[in-house]
């Protein structure tokens, strides 16, 4: 009977305790080091699977399920997804499930942070003074830009802009955002958010916040032509996905003065990070670690391990992973 048992894949090291609870249901294979799996070593690894928790390293599309005859469950531990290919893994029937709301808040006070550091050169301020630049109080050091009382522009208004939208209240800001559609009015106002064209967003922000999935449609949205409808003074920030931003435009527009400062959470290359921002003193830069404090990690491997459970029909929840991804 021992040999019937479900087989799982995970992917990447998580938590080792919380991954346990999977050895209830399931035979586990897990990796024990960080890796960046090529297509063909996912492939194996998924070909006598019934299930794979991953991460947003893992790349799989319908070439690494090809020969997946067992496959019935991806648990994504992210809320992003862009790394699987959702419809070739619904096209085989497959479900799929991302780690929503569990992340919100922690994500909303990382890129709130990421923006505040950007407009105040935090980080380019301590690298100054660690290098053991400061020789006395300078009236003219370091100058940033103000956030209290300005405004601020967020791109993809869906639950984390909408938590970054609301811890703006308590600096003043004036908050405009723009959605693929706009939201419910009493969202609206709890938010103190108003909706605006992409266009006025970009050129009335003070500070605009990527916070909007990545799909090809949205592929450099943010490329020379809108980085030159911004004002100079403002800032930008990305704790969304790397491919949202032409990063060679952002380092034109930052080495030239065209745009104040940027606060980079992730990039289109990551791990490696477009040399030319890594040159530029006025970005802060971060390894996509916005939703990375201990017990929101912690919570998305959990709800994860759920969600995988319940797809392969065992635990409380059998059947009814979640927050599985609906079908299209
Ligand atoms: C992180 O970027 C996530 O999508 O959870």
């Amino acid at each position: 009977m021992s040999d019937a048992r479900p087989k799982i894949w995970v992917s990447q090291p998580l938590f080792d305790d919380i991954v346990a609870r999977l050895d209830e249901y399931f035979d586990v294979a897990a990796t024990p080091d960080i890796s960046d799996h090529a297509p063909e070593a996912i492939a194996a690894a998924l070909r006598d699977a019934d299930g794979a928790l991953v991460t947003l390293n893992d790349r799989i599309g319908a070439a690494e399920i090809a020969g997946a005859t067992r496959l019935r469950a991806i648990a994504n531990v992210g809320v992003g997804y862009n790394n699987l290919d959702v419809a070739a893994l619904h096209a085989r029937g497959i479900v799929v499930a991302n780690t929503p709301d569990v992340l919100t808040e922690t994500t909303a006070d990382f890129g709130f942070a990421l923006m505040l550091a950007a407009a105040r050169r935090i980080t380019e301020a301590e690298h100054w003074l660690r290098a053991g630049h400061w020789q006395g109080w300078g009236f003219h050091k370091m100058l940033g830009a103000e956030v209290h009382g300005s405004t601020l522009g967020i791109l993809g208004m869906g639950r984390i802009g909408q938590g970054i939208a609301r811890r703006a209240a308590g600096f003043g800001m004036r908050v405009l955002y723009h959605n693929r559609s706009r939201l419910p009015e009493a969202v609206e106002r709890e938010c103190r958010a108003r909706y605006v064209d992409r266009d006025a967003l970009l050129a009335q922000s003070d500070h605009l916040v990527l916070v909007l999935p990545y799909v090809p449609a949205n592929h450099h949205l943010i490329d020379a032509a809108a980085l030159a409808a911004m004002k100079p003074t403002a800032t930008l920030t990305n704790i969304a996905r790397g491919g949202l931003v032409d990063e060679d435009a952002l380092a034109d527009a930052l080495q030239s003065g065209r745009l104040a400062a940027a606060g980079l959470d992730v990039f289109e290359g990551e791990p490696v990070v477009n040399p030319r921002l890594l040159a530029c003193r006025n970005v802060v830069l971060t390894p996509h670690i916005a939703s990375g404090s201990l017990p929101t990690r912690r919570a998305m491997v959990a709800l994860a391990v759920d969600n995988l459970v319940a797809a392969l029909g065992y635990g409380p929840n059998a059947g009814k992973p979640p927050s599985a991804i609906a079908p299209k």
